[in-house]
């Protein structure tokens, strides 16, 4: 609009939704909340209104983008006729959709534009379970194609106040459904092999855990149970396990404009990593930031661990702000505390984040990718 700042809506009438969506027909974006992050949505079928998605993200031009639909009759547009689906896919879109579950499909080459899949076969989809996305999608009457509303490199807006400090003016219409319930991006699968085995190419908001349950629970006795694939690394970055992420994955991500350093609390290996006592690395802290003073230094723990029950020494010119993370026996309270985390801290303007590992099982495998990708380096600390 002739402000330059973007028209906001919080009130979800069907009006409002109406509004969005007739942006979306006239092949412009609109930010949309989605019970993983907030989406830059824009029709998926349309190059030119996709194409305005990678200018305003700044994102690389090979790296596809996920198709959002509200109904399975969406979905059968975007495949070819005589696609048949992977037992294993009826499964998990049973469980799982709508939800933060992305499956690939083969892509129809004569609807998806290469733009959408960067030029791969195939499409990933998914059914967001969200109320105001599924009504959006259903009223635009299309498949909406909707990365992270973030720019390229930053951490995924979990509220429509981080979308708007992040692209602002960049972008003209969000819905805002206030905070994300999971607050990571969605579990990226690919089942297509020939081998029936699941691959997990980015954890997310699904967990490997219940993907492995769904399937043991559906697939009758005595046949096959598919196998779930992830690639794991440790903090070294050593690989644990090898299975092939998404081409985003190869990106720097998650970074707020800060440093981030990952606290490492279980047993210490010491394959070249530092091993500090946490009172005397806080305390060299300031030096080696070499911040101005009063120097903010932003700290995100779990509640009940022992680096969050550990008390911040008060000193000379330092400002803690802490960030909680929720308690150890629920990473999904930490998954949704995540990215707020990064860019609240941000906007406080601290020099400096520190961040504590958290153990990477269910909802803790995706926030420790993210984590990962976030930190400039990672020490381990004696608590
Ligand atoms: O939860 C989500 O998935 C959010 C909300 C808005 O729905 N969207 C999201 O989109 O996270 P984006 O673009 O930030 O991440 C999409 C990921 C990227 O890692 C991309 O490489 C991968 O999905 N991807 C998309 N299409 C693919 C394909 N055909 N094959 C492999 N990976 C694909
Ligand atoms: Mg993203």
């Amino acid at each position: 609009n002739s402000s330059g700042q973007p028209e906001i809506s919080s009130q979800q009438t069907l009006q409002s939704l109406q509004t969005a969506a007739s942006h979306l027909k006239s092949r412009h974006t609109v930010v949309f909340p989605t019970e993983t992050v907030y989406g830059l949505g824009a029709l998926a079928l349309d190059s030119t209104a996709s194409a305005r998605i990678f200018a305003t993200k700044g994102r690389p031009a090979d790296n596809p983008l996920i198709a959002h639909v509200s109904s399975l009759q969406m979905l059968q547009r975007l495949i070819p006729n005589d696609f048949t689906m992977p037992h294993s896919y009826h499964i998990l879109m049973k469980r799982f959709w709508p939800g933060g579950l992305t499956l690939l499909f083969p892509s129809n080459p004569s609807i998806v534009p290469p733009i959408i899949t960067a030029g791969q076969p195939t499409v990933a989809v998914r059914m967001p379970s969200h109320p105001i996305a599924r009504a959006l999608i259903a009223l635009a009457d299309a498949p909406i194609a909707a990365p992270s509303a973030n720019s390229s490199g930053k951490p995924s807006p979990t509220t429509a106040e981080h979308v708007l400090s992040d692209l602002g003016s960049r972008v003209s219409y969000i819905l805002d459904g206030g905070p994300c319930n999971v607050g990571v991006e969605s579990t990226v699968v690919d089942g297509l092999n020939e081998d029936g085995n699941i691959r997990v190419l980015r954890p997310g908001g699904v967990t490997v855990e219940k993907i492995e349950q769904a399937l043991r629970e559906e697939i009758p006795d005595g046949q096959p149970v598919p196998r779930v694939l992830v690639h794991r690394r440790d903090y070294s970055d050593e690989v644990l396990e090898t299975s092939p992420t998404t081409p985003g994955m190869k990106y720097r991500h998650y970074s707020p404009s800060v440093p981030v350093t990952l606290l490492m609390t279980s047993s210490p290996r010491t394959n070249g990593l530092v091993i500090h006592d946490i009172e005397s690395y806080l305390n060299a802290l300031p030096s080696a930031i070499n911040a101005p003073s009063p120097m903010r230094i932003g700290v995100m723990f779990l509640i009940d661990s022992r680096l969050g029950t550990y008390p911040l020494p008060p000193l000379e010119g330092v400002e803690w702000h802490r960030h909680e993370l929720g308690p150890e026996s629920d990473p999904s309270v930490t998954a949704r505390r995540l990215f707020d985390g990064l860019l609240t801290l941000e906007k406080e303007g601290v020099h400096a984040i520190l961040i504590e590992e958290v153990e990477d099982v269910k909802e803790g495998l995706a926030v420790m990718n993210r984590v990962q990708k976030a930190a400039t380096q990672s020490v381990w600390i004696t608590v």
